[in-house]
């Protein structure tokens, strides 16, 4: 191994895996695969040594000072989405899902059906009752289910990016009753401009691009016995549908928000059901 050349590079380091010790055969399929991609990469660009070594302080930044914006990095290039459905492939029935994004929280409180996530309104703000079935793929509903929702604030931030919302604001647990059926009261979310400060904001000036996501709920619907499903419904009136910067929209996710009916106590109604994959159906 003293003649490493251009053309043997990437076989040599192929080959250095397992030499001192066993590696997994996951972690075998995934190094190998790795090295054949980044050094085609570097071959396909003719990468200089200046750029390595911009792009090594570059992903320095987007770790440093806690801000872990890596995921971040994955969804402006397309890659969480990606990996999103090569996960979770869909069959024509089931509900599809996307991306979870960076603004989950664990633990939202748990609301009883109806109830409203708006802690602190803002003015102008308009509000929406938010209800749907959940069911399995022969429509049977399930009752029990856990639909977890998290939504920007009209100033466009979520609750954890903003010091002058209360916690949790706009996040909860609402569960289905015996008929499958769950509902709760919301604002209508807001196009948002994703953190932009950081390395994130970097990328997203070096590709050209914008950091813009069309309005959307977060929805997270779990049941004992299915597939979690982790989605998000976008406001068919929403600007940045079809130009979302991290790719994320597909067109069974858009919703209507329309105008609630004369005596309801919210400004817009919103319907969406949601169908869940049994844990044992084959793919
Ligand atoms: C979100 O939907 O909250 C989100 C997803 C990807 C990147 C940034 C935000
Ligand atoms: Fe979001």
């Amino acid at each position: 191994m003293r003649d490493v050349t251009i053309e043997n590079v990437t076989e040599l380091v192929i080959a250095s895996l397992g030499r001192q010790r066993p590696i997994a055969p996951r972690a075998r399929e995934i190094l190998e695969a790795l090295i054949r991609h980044l050094h085609g990469f570097c071959r396909e660009t003719r990468l200089n040594h200046t750029e390595l070594l911009e792009a090594c302080a570059f992903l320095g930044r987007a770790g440093a000072g806690g801000r872990e914006e890596y995921i971040l990095l994955a969804d402006l290039l397309g890659v969480e989405v990606l990996v999103d459905m090569i996960s979770n492939p869909v069959a024509a029935n089931e509900t599809i899902s996307t991306v979870l994004g960076p603004f989950f929280r664990e633990n939202a409180p748990v609301m009883p059906k109806g109830t409203s996530t708006v802690q602190q309104g803002f003015e102008g703000q308009e509000t929406v009752y938010i209800e749907g079935y959940v069911r399995d793929p022969d429509g049977k509903p399930l009752a029990g289910a856990i639909v977890n929702v998290w939504e920007d604030a009209p100033n466009g931030l979520y609750e954890n990016h903003d010091p002058d919302q209360p916690d949790y604001n706009l996040r909860g647990r609402f569960e289905t009753d015996e008929n499958g059926h769950y509902a709760f009261r919301a604002i209508r979310p807001v196009p948002y401009a994703i953190p932009d400060g950081g390395a994130a904001g970097e990328l997203i000036r070096f590709m050209g691009h914008h950091g813009m996501r069309p309005a959307h709920v977060h929805m997270m619907v779990s049941h004992d016995g299915y597939r979690r499903l982790v989605t998000q419904i976008y406001d068919s009136s929403s600007d940045w549908l079809d130009d979302d910067s991290v790719f994320a929209v597909k067109e069974a996710l858009v919703g209507e928000f329309r105008r609630a009916p004369e005596g309801a106590d919210t400004d817009l109604v919103l319907r969406y059901d949601f169908v869940l994959r049994r844990m044992d159906q084959a793919r």
